[in-house]
């Protein structure tokens, strides 16, 4: 049912943990089933994601995502980070089954959550992001 690199990235998270002084925290919870996501970035003067570390109360999709949604979007700048949608992470992951398709939101959605953060401390604008809900 979960492709390999699915059980890889829930056997082996990438990026578990906090970052002190972040620069951006967002933190989400899933309508559906009521996990909890919470995403930190450190973000350099050039708006680049220099490191990313995520938390979670969530399933083992979720954890997978996670990870992978982590490793996307480290280097990238904050603009660049929009890219990686949970569709994206999906790709990367091989697929996910479809009744798992809502947990792969929740990394996206708390990515987004802790770039608005970022940009509403420092008074920047991300175009096209939306204010989480
Ligand atoms: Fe149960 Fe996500 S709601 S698997
Ligand atoms: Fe809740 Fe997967 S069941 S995130």
């Amino acid at each position: 049912m979960y492709t390999e690199k699915v059980m890889d990235h829930f056997q082996h998270p990438r990026n578990v943990g906090e970052l002190e002084n972040a620069s951006g925290v967002g933190t989400v919870g899933n309508a559906k089933c009521g996990d909890i996501m919470r995403m930190y970035l450190d973000i350099d003067d050039n708006q680049v994601i220099q490191d990313v570390k995520f938390k979670t109360f969530g399933c083992g999709a979720a954890v997978a995502t996670s990870s992978m949604a982590t490793e996307l979007v480290k280097g990238l700048t904050v603009q660049e980070a929009l890219t990686v949608t949970n569709k994206a992470v999906m790709e990367a992951l091989d697929g996910l089954p479809a009744v798992k398709v809502h947990c792969s939101l929740l990394a996206e959605e708390a990515i987004h959550a802790a770039l608005w953060d970022y940009a509403e401390k420092n008074g920047i604008q991300i175009e096209g992001l939306k204010k989480p809900k």
